[in-house]
């Protein structure tokens, strides 16, 4: 009997193409100032220190301003480039940093407005970012719930929601990760009058009385068992990582754990504590000095924490456990 060999693609081509997906981490927070670029600049940095290859993104197209934290002047190319179809391949957006292992997509390139791309253009985009040869995509997002940064939060492998010690930071992380949570359950609504059912619930004043994602996931299973069941499934999917900066005191590190029981017994979905980032002075100096803290304070202790998040982000077993 003859056997047909099939045919083999030789180690170069195989070679050629980028050995994995990169992982997307998306660090969002609903809120401006609670840290976010400053979280998404050190943790970019410590990866990249520890040997993985990252790209960090900036995707505040309202105020740019990753491009600088991480030391780079005048970026001549950006994601503004690209939503204005300059550019059609995010790979040509990469600009090389200080840092050997970590390239910028930077915001903008000038101090002006750009619009988010289209619904379209954001699937392009993350398209794109999934093929580029590299081992994780930092997505550093804008303040507010706008449909472009919740998609970004809700495709990424990991979502991290930055949040400050302070009541209005608290209500606009809750507003974030509800809008994200009915976003997502719309988009995988399928059953008679379910999608409507999200519609309506996305209004607090609802009539049905649907005020937490919770009451709405028991509307669901009233009205159809079968379609409850798979968007519980889906929902469990949805896992945020927590991260409170600027802790000051015991009652600031323990915000964490009250987030996560929060969106446990009213929202029904878990999140993780991942960790927190206490307040540093150094920190503004550093952004003045256009120096990541992780080197403008190295011994500091929030350089210390953000390299502890940097590393349960990548899998390292930690030695003390039991705390976030
Ligand atoms: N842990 C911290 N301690 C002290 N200042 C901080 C800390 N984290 C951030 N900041 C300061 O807060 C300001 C806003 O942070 P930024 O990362 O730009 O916020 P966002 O990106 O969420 O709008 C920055 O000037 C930064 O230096
Ligand atoms: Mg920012």
């Amino acid at each position: 009997m003859i056997r047909v060999q099939p045919k083999l693609t030789s180690p170069l081509q195989a070679g050629s193409l980028p050995t994995r997906v990169p992982r997307l981490i998306a660090i969002g927070g609903g809120k401006g100032g609670v840290g976010k670029t400053f979280v998404t600049t050190n943790v970019a940095i410590t990866l990249a220190r520890m040997g993985h290859r990252v790209v960090a993104m900036d995707a505040d197209l309202d105020g740019a301003n990753l491009h600088t934290c991480l030391g780079v002047a005048n970026p001549e190319i950006s994601l503004a480039d690209f939503v204005a179809g300059r550019v059609n391949e995010p790979a040509k957006l990469l600009i090389q940093t200080r840092e050997s292992n970590l390239q910028l997509i930077a915001g903008t390139h000038s101090n002006l407005h750009q619009p988010q791309p289209d619904k379209t253009r954001r699937v392009e985009l993350l398209r794109g970012l999934r093929r580029l040869d590299t081992d994780y995509v930092l997505i550093d997002l804008g303040a507010g719930s706008q449909p472009a940064a919740l998609d970004y939060f809700l495709v990424a492998n990991e979502g991290l929601l930055i949040m400050r010690p302070e009541p209005t930071s608290v209500e606009n992380a809750y507003s974030f990760l509800r809008a994200a949570f009915y976003r997502r359950l719309r988009l995988a609504a399928r059953g008679h009058g379910v999608r409507e059912l999200v519609e309506e619930a996305t209004d607090q004043r609802n009539e049905k009385g649907i005020r937490t994602p919770h009451d709405l996931m028991r509307e669901i299973e009233a009205i159809s068992p079968v379609e409850g069941r798979r968007l519980m499934h889906t929902m469990r999917a949805f896992r945020p990582r927590v991260v409170v900066n600027e802790a000051r005191t015991a009652a600031d590190i323990k915000l964490g754990f009250a987030v996560v029981s929060v969106c446990e017994k009213f929202f029904g979905f878990k999140a993780d504590y991942l960790g927190y980032v206490n307040y540093q002075n150094e920190a503004r100096e550093s952004v003045s000095a256009r120096e990541p803290l992780c080197d403008y304070k190295a011994d500091s202790d929030a350089a210390r924490y953000l390299s502890r998040i940097a590393a349960k982000l990548a899998g390292v077993p930690l030695s003390r456990r039991g705390e976030p």
